[in-house]
This record gives C-alpha cells, structure tokens and sequence, in this order.
C-alpha cells in the first residue's frame, strides 16, 4: 500500500470541487442533477481574449517563460493595481501563479512555520484552513455573525491576535457571504492591525469586480498605506473575467516574500501557461465595461434568489453585497423530519436531503466553518436557479 505523508492526512479534499465533482457523476448515472454549486461564472471567456490568444499562439508564444510571470503581464498587472485600486506595485513586488489558489498556497507555504497562527475569519472560502495545515500552522477561526453582516469585528479580530499570529486573511466580497468591507470598516481593521506589527495581513480580493448596489470596492493596502509593507493583495481573471480554466491569479507584496514565493513556484509548477498569461493581459488591458453588465446581471439573480429563499419555511437569507452566492440560514429547518423518518440535526443532513429527495445538489455551511447555513451559487442561468428554487421549496415543504 501507498505510505502517505502525515502532511496530507491533515486536509481534505476541497468540498466544492467534490460536490461538482459528485453532481458530475451523478448526471453520468442518468440522475436530473440540479447544481448550485459551482465558484464560476456561466458566462463566456470575452472574445477580444479569444482573439488575444489565438494571436499569441500564432506567434509561437508557447515555450517557458519566467518563473513570476511575463514582463508583460506583470505590466498589465502593475497597471490595473494603480488604475483601481490606487496602489503602486513594482514589477519585482508582484506574482502570477497558476489561479489565485497557487499565490495564496505559495504565500503561507513560504511564511508559516510549525505552530504558527493566521487568522481566518469565517465563513470562509473552504482551501484557506486546509492550505494552513498543509504548511504546518494553526488556523484560528473567528465566526462572525449574521446580525453583523458576516463582517469580521475589530474587538473580535483584537482578541484572536496572540504572539504567534502570523496572518490575517481576509475575503470580500465573501466567498460564501457575500459581505464587503466599507472604507470606515476597514479602517477600523486596520487600527488594530497597526497595533501589532508582527501580523500580516493576506486580501483574497477575488470577487473585487462582483459588488452590487453601486458599493466601492476597498482593499486594505489601499485604506492604509501604513500596511502595504506587510500586505500580500491577491487577485485574478477568475471570476471579473469569466476565466477560471485558465488558471491565472496575481498578488502584489514586499519584494521578499514575492521573491520566496516565486523560488518555491520555481521548483514546483514553474510559469503559469504562457498562453493562459496572454490571456489574462488581453484581459486586464482591454475593454473593461462588459464586467459591469455582468454585475448587473448578476444582481438580477441576487435579487430573485434571494427573494425567493426568504419564502421558503424554514429558510431565511440575509442579501449578499457581493460575490455570486446566497448563503441562507436553515435553522428553522433543524429536527424537522424527512418523508422517509430521518430526523435533520446538521446542515450537512439537510444538503444531503436535498440531493436524495429533489436532485439538488448545494453546499452545507459546515464547509465554510458556520452553521447551520447553506450556500448556493447563482452564477448559474435564470432557468437553473428557479427550477433549484422549484426543488428547495417542494423539499422544505415535504418537511415534518
Ligand atoms: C475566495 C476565493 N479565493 C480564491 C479563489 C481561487 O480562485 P482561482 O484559483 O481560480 O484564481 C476562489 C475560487 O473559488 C475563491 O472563491
């Protein structure tokens, strides 16, 4: 039999790539899947970065290139840094891994030592404590509520500091909450950060595009320059580009760490693919305004799911400021019993319930460290979302 290292024994496999995973399988048997699931866009990779790449495989960009990035790239990077978020990067302090995962991956692998602490504030996107264990460290969960939004509290965020903290990590709009920092709140963040040097601080700025009801997108580098020098911000094509194939994510930080981060990339899946980082500069530099059109689309669905989910017994949903997923509470579900006599205790019982009774498949809040919460992703068409609704109904109201 196989050995296998302690260090993998300490994570699991990432809940959304397997419940995709399992809705695939289960549409292969022949079951009428309906999956709200999956992190990405439905809509397609823009057409001028269509044209961007075929004109890049035409001139043979196709062989390795360095390590971080193409010099071109990193441009377009340093670019789009300065003209939305008003942060000035040098090409040496920024990276581009293969999506966003890889930076965030290569940053705590490069920092955190054995009995380490970093900060994750929950809900929270599913790979951050598992890439935390991988490294050797501790993840510290900081729940946040639902009255408040979601939003991590400065009090809260002062008491889970301790000498060993290494990092905070922090995601808005939230992969699953949907919520988003105003400047003020992030200010507020920030005094207390400036009040122990010895924390870093990781923005997952993924969903920075995905923002509703004209909110201002803020990042902490931005809101206080003091933090610039121990900040890693993280983006990527993902999801403002509809690009998630592609693999292509990007962080801006202290020239050390990013030199760490590519020494580490260099001896593990070296450059991102060459026609991938094509791609990603057509997309960064060209035109910009069909990303608000796709906003607005989706926050036609947000209005509609949401919407929906608050009639449905038992199920009550907070609106999501950004990012493409409800995340309702189904505590008013919990030991109502199911047509055939099981007894609901946790929200993985209910998701299960879901998929057996109504081909449903979303994801148990569990996963995202806060329960009992559902998430369901709306990055879907009109037509998948109100017949997941359809099903979500009928399966709250067969409920004992
Ligand atoms: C919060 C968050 N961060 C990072 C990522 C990773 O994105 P990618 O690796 O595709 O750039 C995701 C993807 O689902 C996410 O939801």
């Amino acid at each position: 039999m196989a050995r296998i290292a302690s260090r993998i024994n300490r994570i699991k496999p990432s809940p959304s790539s397997m419940a995709g995973q399992r809705a695939r399988e289960l549409r292969a048997a022949g079951r009428d899947i309906v999956g709200l699931t999956a992190g990405e866009p439905d809509f397609d990779t823009p057409e001028n970065v269509a044209e961007a790449v075929a004109r890049a495989m035409a001139n043979s960009q196709t062989k390795y290139t360095d390590i971080g990035g193409t010099p071109q790239l990193k441009e377009a990077i340093v670019a789009k840094f300065r003209r939305e978020n008003g942060l000035e990067y040098a090409p040496g302090e920024v990276i581009v891994g293969n999506g966003g995962k890889q930076v965030i991956f290569n940053a705590l692998m490069c920092t955190v030592e054995k009995g380490d602490e970093v900060i994750v504030p929950g809900p929270y996107w599913v790979s951050y404590p598992d890439i935390v264990l991988l490294a050797g460290g501790t993840p510290v969960f900081v729940p946040g509520s639902v009255q408040q939004g979601f939003k991590l509290q400065p009090q809260d965020l002062e008491r889970a500091i301790t000498p060993r903290t290494r990092w905070l990590i922090l995601n808005a709009p939230n992969n699953p909450s949907g919520a988003t920092y105003t400047r003020e709140e992030l200010q507020a963040l920030a005094q207390v950060l400036l009040r122990h040097p010895h924390v870093w601080i990781l923005t997952d700025d993924m969903y920075e595009h995905v923002l509703y009801d004209d909110r201002q997108f803020f990042t902490m580098a931005q809101v206080e320059p003091e933090l610039k020098a121990r900040t890693l911000t993280v983006n990527g094509v993902s999801k403002a580009y509809a690009m998630t194939g592609w693999r292509i994510g990007y962080g801006g930080g202290p020239v050390e760490l990013i030199k760490a981060m590519t020494k580490l990339q260099s001896q593990s899946t070296s450059n991102p693919s060459s026609i991938s980082q094509a791609a990603a500069q057509e997309a960064l530099s060209g035109p910009q305004d069909f990303i608000a059109e796709r906003t607005r689309v989706f926050q036609q669905r947000r209005d509609f799911i949401v919407t929906e989910l608050n009639r449905m017994p038992g199920v009550s949903c907070h609106v999501p400021e950004g990012a493409f997923y409800a995340f309702p509470s189904c505590a008013g579900v919990m030991g109502r019993r199911t047509p055939s006599g099981k007894v609901l205790e946790t929200d993985e019982d209910f998701v299960l319930y879901l998929l057996d009774e109504e081909n449903l498949a979303v994801l148990q809040g569990a996963a995202y460290g806060v329960s009992p919460f559902f998430r369901l992703s709306y990055a879907a068409s009109m037509e998948t979302i109100s017949e997941g609704c359809a099903r979500l109904l009928r399966a709250c109201e067969k409920l004992d």
